[in-house]
């Protein structure tokens, strides 16, 4: 399977410390998927909305990516804008992806709720947010794991 993984990070993107957090989404999700093969399109962005929008599109439509799985980006700040880029190039949102892994986080870590994570279908493309340390990373893709499996079970039957 095509998977796309976008780490949106000022820091990590400059290189002031190692992106942890693109990694640890390649390690939850041979969890989630054992029997499938992943070829992973990676891309280590800053917290630009332009930059993500474009890296998004180009790994849904261009590489046909069947799954996005994004990391960073998701809080209060200024900076934030992750799902902001996610919501302007999906064709249908997904809420309960973030709204599943902010009650389920929430009873490990009560900073969960500032994550504004979500989640949609562009074409035939899932595209899910995460926060953006690798400690969420695997916390969240653990909460998700049965929605990720039956979500592309359903874009894969489509005609
Ligand atoms: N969710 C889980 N499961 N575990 C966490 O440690 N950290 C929170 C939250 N969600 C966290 C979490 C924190 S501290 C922040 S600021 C927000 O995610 C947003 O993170 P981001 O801006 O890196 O995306």
């Amino acid at each position: 399977m095509k998977i796309g993984r976008i780490t949106a990070s000022d820091r990590a993107s400059a290189g002031v410390y190692l992106d942890l957090s693109g990694p640890a989404i390649e390690e939850s999700l041979a969890k989630i998927f054992p029997s499938e093969t992943a070829e992973y399109a990676i891309r280590l962005l800053p917290d630009d909305r332009a930059q993500l929008e474009l890296a998004l599109i180009e790994l849904a439509d261009d590489e046909r990516c069947e799954l996005i799985v994004t990391t960073g980006g998701t809080g209060p700040t200024d900076r934030d804008i992750t799902p902001e880029a996610t919501r302007s190039v999906i064709g249908k949102e997904l809420p309960g992806f973030g709204e599943i892994m902010r009650l389920k986080s929430f009873e490990i870590a009560p900073t969960a709720i500032l994550s504004r994570a979500t989640a949609g279908i562009r074409g035939r493309t899932l595209i899910v947010n995460l926060p953006g340390s690798p400690k969420a990373v695997r916390e969240c893709l653990a909460i998700l794991g049965p929605a990720l499996r039956e979500c592309l079970a359903h874009l894969r039957e489509r005609p």
